[in-house]
């Protein structure tokens, strides 16, 4: 099992990672002091994974809400039946939820544990690989709102995670590769040898063998932890992590999430985003080939499946959250494993490099 330590400046914390430890009994009698425990799941995870958990914790109060699944359910009713549980349950201060599914239950359940009594305890189970490499690390939680996503959240570190690499087991592949894409990411904005090894072991990644996803899940929790310990509530470098999420939440919202997962969204947004890097001056053009090809290798696709019309594209942009003063801001590629900030990003440039997919698919 490996263990990486998180310190950020509202708390430190435990990340486990490994083969079958949602059953490590140890490990959960570490974790948990006699607290009153709520489980939250959903109606996919919990009929997979809520037994297991279960034998494995010690004894104790623990309840439990399986919630209904998708996306959709990010949102203020089950917010509010997660925090009416605990309001049935007397559930106070010492209570500790476990959120155990992917990053929906994380951000979800996270969010009832950030205004429960002003904050208690949780421990995240991601049990996606997008969840295991970025959603359930690093306290960001949330709901949806009608008028967007994740605009009702706060910041709430967990006090542990608990990845299990074994639960991917059971994810569908098309889940399995959406989450392959922030794992690219981590390598495009930090790592270029990371980046080298995921693209030598995309055979492997591919054939779903657990010792390289294991390592694959490790390095990519690696590189979140750097910079959450560095900028918690993202006031400069975390901003990195939203490499290629400026294309992609347009691209997302442009079809009303119907097309494209998350992550296959965020691979097309990152091939975007390096031709963008280069328009601008900074990468030769080389960081945009080898996400091309990597992408290719991991089954995702580029921008060359058709994108949206360029302006509902760039009216999205314009509303991006991470844009000041009426300006873009850009995560772009200084070269392939270095990520910048970018705030020089023209309405004219976009629409260049949309063009420039069109022109030559
Ligand atoms: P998800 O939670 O909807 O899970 C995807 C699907 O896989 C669901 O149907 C789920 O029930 C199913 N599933 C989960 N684990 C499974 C398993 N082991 N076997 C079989 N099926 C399984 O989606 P996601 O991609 O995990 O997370 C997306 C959400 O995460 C979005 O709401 C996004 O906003 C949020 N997110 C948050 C952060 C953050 O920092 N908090 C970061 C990235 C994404
Ligand atoms: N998912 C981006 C972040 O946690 O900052």
């Amino acid at each position: 099992m490996e263990l990486i330590d998180l310190k950020t400046g509202s708390r430190d914390y435990p990340v486990y990672i490994g083969g079958g430890i949602l059953s490590n009994r140890a490990l959960w009698a570490k974790l948990l002091n006699d607290q009153p425990v709520l489980i939250v799941s959903n109606e996919v995870v919990a009929p997979l994974y809520l037994q297991t958990l279960l034998s494995a914790l010690p004894g104790g109060r623990n309840e439990q809400l399986i919630l209904a699944d998708g996306e959709q359910t990010k949102n203020l009713s089950n917010w509010q039946l997660i925090t009416d549980k605990l309001a049935t349950m007397e559930f106070g201060r010492d209570a500790c939820i476990i959120a155990i599914g992917g990053g929906v239950t994380g951000d979800l359940a996270g969010f009832a544990a950030a205004c429960w009594m002003r904050g208690i305890d949780i421990i995240q189970v991601p049990t996606t690989l997008l969840a295991q490499v970025d959603a359930s690390v690093g306290g960001k939680t949330a709901i949806n709102h009608s008028a967007g996503k994740n605009l009702l959240g706060s910041f709430h570190q967990p006090c542990a995670v608990v990845v299990d690499c074994e639960t991917l087991n059971t994810l569908p592949i098309r889940e399995f590769r959406a989450g392959l894409a922030e794992v690219i990411k981590y390598g495009a904005i930090t790592d270029l040898n990371f980046f080298d090894w995921l693209d030598r072991h995309a055979t492997a990644l591919n054939a779903r063998l657990p010792e390289p996803i294991e390592q694959a899940v490790i390095s990519s929790i690696q590189a979140k932890a750097a910079l959450v310990a560095a900028d918690e509530l993202e006031q400069g470098p975390r901003a990195l992590l939203n490499f290629g999420h400026t294309f992609a939440h347009a691209l997302e919202a442009a079809t009303e999430y119907k097309r494209w997962l998350h992550g296959e969204a965020v691979a097309i947004g990152m091939i975007l985003a390096a031709r963008l890097s280069t328009r601008m001056g900074l990468d030769s053009g080389d960081a945009e080939r080898r996400l091309t090809e990597l992408s290719g290798k991991l089954g995702l696709t580029g921008p060359e499946v058709g994108l949206p019309d360029n302006q509902i594209l760039i009216d999205y942009m314009r509303l991006d959250k991470k844009n000041i003063g009426g300006k873009y801001r850009f995560i772009l590629l200084k070269e392939l494993g270095t990520a910048v900030v970018n705030a020089d990003v023209s309405t004219q440039d976009i629409h260049a490099v949309l063009d420039s997919f069109l022109l030559t698919p």
